[in-house]
């Protein structure tokens, strides 16, 4: 694994998805927390991690988060739902008080249960999200102890992260959407609320918007985990003090192909500077 550091300052917040994803999340923290310094990095040369083993997940993301210290980041989000659902628990518990008790790291599944009950009417919640997401049913695990009243189903997004990341044709994206919405619809189709339980998918929200009946509320995590993390720092004096307050973000991927560039740019909306750095793991 390479720890050659890049950056000399400390005091940032890292940003850590399989690719693209957490670039959905990146923004709506730096519109709610905007004079900090932010790292992202994806890990676009093993993207998708969705179809990957709950151990392969532990170790790229145990190896992304590792990197974004190396970096400086004193505190780091997996803006990444399947990363959040197989590797946070074991980083937390078993690498942050081993090798870093100071710094922090914190995943979007549980800020996203914790907020997303205020959408429904029916009661009934649908999650689209990747195959690991959906295999260690965290989404129904977690909101039967937050609001056992509510009904939430997992389903997963097929390949729509996949073509995300290869900017597949709009058709294609298109029928994937309505493959999975419907299948999802057909098991329960009381839900009125669908989470973006994948943060690529939120990439493409206005496509999944306009393919799901009229009516249903489809709910990015993007806000919810900005003004969650605002909230956390607010009452973790201890992180808030180390961070940096220059304005700004820097880009990295482990990815060498000249499409990551173009797709971050597109993603983000403006041209980045966009850094490769040697394979984690
Ligand atoms: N963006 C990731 C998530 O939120 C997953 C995409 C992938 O399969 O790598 O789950």
């Amino acid at each position: 694994m390479s720890m050659k550091t890049i950056l000399e300052r400390k005091g940032k917040i890292g940003i850590f998805d399989s690719g693209l994803g957490g670039l959905t999340i990146l923004k709506e923290i730096m519109k709610v927390i905007p004079d900090r310094e932010y790292l992202y990095l994806g890990d676009n040369l093993h993207v998708p991690y969705g179809d990957k083993s709950r151990d392969e997940i532990y170790k790229l993301t145990l190896a992304g988060v590792e990197w974004l210290f190396s970096e400086g980041a004193e505190i780091v989000i997996l803006a990444c739902n399947t990363a959040s659902a197989n590797a946070l628990r074991r980083i937390q518990q078993e690498m942050l008080p081993k090798k870093y008790p100071e710094k922090r790291v914190l995943g979007i599944i549980i800020p996203t249960i914790e907020n997303i009950g205020v959408f429904t009417r029916s009661g009934h919640i649908g999650v689209l999200a990747t195959e690991a997401t959906v295999a260690s049913k965290i989404f129904e695990i977690e909101m039967k102890k937050k609001n056992p009243h509510i009904q939430m189903l997992s389903q997963i997004g097929g390949k729509l992260a996949s073509f995300i990341e290869n900017d597949e044709e709009d058709t294609k994206l298109v029928e994937e959407i309505q493959r999975v919405t419907s299948n999802l619809l057909s098991k329960d189709p009381f839900i009125d609320t669908l989470v973006l339980g994948c943060t690529h998918y939120a990439l493409i929200e206005e496509k999944i918007q306009s393919s799901v009946p009229t009516g249903m509320n489809v709910i990015g995590q993007g806000n919810i985990v900005a003004q969650k993390l605002a909230h956390y720092l607010e009452r973790h004096k201890e992180i808030e003090k180390k961070l940096s307050e220059q304005s700004s973000v820097h880009f990295f991927t482990t990815s060498v192909e000249a499409h990551t560039q173009k797709m971050m740019a597109k993603f983000y909306g403006m041209h980045i500077h966009l850094r490769i750095i040697e394979t984690l793991v």
